[in-house]
């Protein structure tokens, strides 16, 4: 999708002047929860991974150290909060806190998956919101941006005073889908709350529009499914979700799809977090033929199945991080 931006700077003169002039006050690092996805956005960007080390003492308490000068440099942290995502966010305030230490001259937290992203309303007596409160910590650590991508609802951009760019892998699961060519297709929102997004999918799809109803049971990870709202019976489903995490509301979604006579099943989602077996079990299902999600949090050997597919968001992220380091939009990115 953003390739007008890689064949340019295939080309090793332009690379050359590109790195030297344009990104010479650039500075790009992975602080360590995905070093592949930080290494494949510098790779975009054509300029080497920034070094800088972090460890943990025998006490547990996190040292982060920046291995080259930052002083005024626009510099780009790459974290997803993905698990261990305490330790993860943790490493990034430490990391943003010395490079607002080292006179950094502007600090982007990318964190293409927010962990806590779930916990953002008081929904219930005396319960946090902890979406706001990791929001706080970061500014309060010195960022002052952050480009994330699908938050779990777009509202969280709200918890933070300073800018937020969110960007939104729907159109690589869309372009993805539509090669397929599958025939007489329907989207399925697996809840209400992700039906605007889903509908969005199904618009580009050219498909009809279903909704999966569903009721969390208490504080625990088990969902229940209500009913399907819409007509399945006889035709192949894509079951849209923003993210899948134990594979619960997947798992129990599918089922009420295929109750409700749909023939093969597909899954996509932006963010694959995959806790405790999640893969295994959502493979297991028979009709599913494809479950697709983007890299936006690492997804380990183990946690991979053959029917499993994993987009790259690398250029979706660089050519962000390049259009914010040149001030120029990022809204036309998704403009197509
Ligand atoms: C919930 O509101 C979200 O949209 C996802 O459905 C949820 O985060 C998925 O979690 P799990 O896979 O654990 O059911």
């Amino acid at each position: 999708m953003f390739d007008r931006f890689r064949i340019q700077v295939a080309s090793g003169q332009i690379a050359n002047l590109y790195s030297n002039y344009v990104l010479g006050n650039m500075a790009v690092f992975s602080v360590g929860a995905h070093a592949e996805l930080a290494a494949a956005i510098c790779d975009y960007l054509h300029i080497p991974v920034g070094q800088m080390e972090v460890k943990k003492f025998r006490n547990e308490n996190t040292f982060v150290r920046i291995l080259e000068n930052v002083r005024s440099r626009d510099v780009y942290f790459i974290q997803p909060t993905a698990a261990p995502v305490n330790d993860n966010i943790m490493e990034l305030l430490i990391t943003i806190d010395a490079a607002k230490r080292a006179s950094a001259g502007r600090i982007t937290a990318v964190i293409p998956y927010y962990g806590y992203g779930r916990t953002d309303k008081k929904d219930q007596p005396r319960v946090p919101i902890t979406g706001r409160l990791v929001a706080d910590l970061l500014t309060t650590a010195g960022a002052n941006r952050v480009v994330t991508v699908d938050l779990h609802a777009g509202q969280i951009q709200g918890f933070f005073n300073i800018p937020v760019d969110e960007l939104t892998v729907v159109p690589l699961l869309v372009d993805y889908f539509l090669k397929k060519k599958i025939p007489d297709l329907v989207v399925a929102a697996t809840d209400i709350g992700i039906s605007k997004k889903a509908r969005d999918v199904a618009q580009r799809l050219n498909a009809p529009l279903t909704i999966v109803e569903k009721r969390r049971n208490g504080n625990n990870d088990m969902t229940e499914v209500l009913s399907v709202i819409g007509d399945v019976q006889g035709r192949p489903v894509l079951a849209f979700d923003d993210e899948i995490d134990t594979g619960g509301s997947l798992i129990s979604a599918l089922g009420a799809l295929k109750a409700a006579g749909a023939t093969q099943l597909y899954s996509a989602a932006s963010h694959g977090v995959f806790s405790d077996g999640a893969t295994d079990r959502i493979c297991a299902i028979d009709d599913l033929v494809e479950m697709v999600v983007t890299d936006t949090a690492p997804i380990s050997e183990e946690k991979r199945n053959p029917k499993l597919t994993v987009l790259q968001s690398c250029d979706l992220l660089g050519e962000a991080i390049y259009r914010i380091h040149n001030g120029q939009s990022v809204g036309e990115m998704f403009t197509y």
